[in-house]
């Protein structure tokens, strides 16, 4: 059976891990093989590398820095666990891939698209999600869960401005990309939000 990539992407706290999760149950409960996974992160060098990136402490990181650890962080993920699962023909779910970074280091940082694009054909080396689930919630709901789970990681600590501008990048590749990025409304009940995700799952036939 093909194997399928499907990324899952949004502001801080708009509710991945939970659809991730009702997805994960989902698809096993049909009898194919799936795993989860997520960036940064994945094996165990990318959780490394999470580990520097996440640090609240690490504030006199760059920018380019920072842009590149997210790119090994990937190139290592994709080497070890995306395309061999991929191949293997197991549905894949992944919090997070390259459409943040557009989107964090993008939008947000404001580095060149350009450079960003040629640094993802080196990382990702020719691996593209079939389908990502972009979960869009205004950034002060989304803050504000985020931030009742406890301490603040590096990135949730940036200002509201910042986080803004991260929410319009993905509105923005949404409509750059309208065959494989799909916009979900996260301010509804966990039930409905899981609805809609599962039937863009079943139109790409999982
Ligand atoms: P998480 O909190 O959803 O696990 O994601 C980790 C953080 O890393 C989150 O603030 C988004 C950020 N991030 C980037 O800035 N660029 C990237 O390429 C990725 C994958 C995540």
């Amino acid at each position: 059976m093909k194997g399928r990539f499907i990324t899952f992407e949004g502001v801080e706290g708009c509710g991945k891990s939970t659809q991730i999760a009702l997805l994960r149950q989902h698809i096993e409960s049909r009898g194919r093989a799936v795993q989860v996974t997520r960036e940064p992160g994945g094996t165990v060098i990318s959780e490394a590398i999470r580990e520097l990136l996440l640090n609240p402490e690490h504030t006199a990181m760059g920018s380019t820095t920072e842009l590149l650890l997210y790119a090994a962080a990937r190139a290592q993920h994709v080497h070890e666990r995306i395309r061999p699962a991929i191949e293997a023909g197991t549905v894949l779910l992944c919090d997070r891939f390259a459409d943040s970074t557009i989107a964090y280091q993008g939008y947000g940082r404001g580095l060149p698209l350009e450079t960003l694009g040629r640094l993802h054909e080196l990382a990702a080396a020719g691996i593209r999600p079939d389908l990502t689930l972009v979960i869009d919630v205004p950034v002060e709901e989304g803050l504000s869960r985020a931030r009742n789970r406890g301490r603040s990681d590096r990135l949730e600590q940036e200002a509201l401005d910042f986080h803004e501008r991260v929410r319009q990048g993905f509105l923005q590749l949404a409509e750059q990309e309208p065959q494989r990025i799909k916009i979900v409304n996260g301010i509804q009940s966990v039930e409905d939000v899981a609805t809609a995700i599962l039937g863009h799952v079943d139109a790409l036939g999982v």
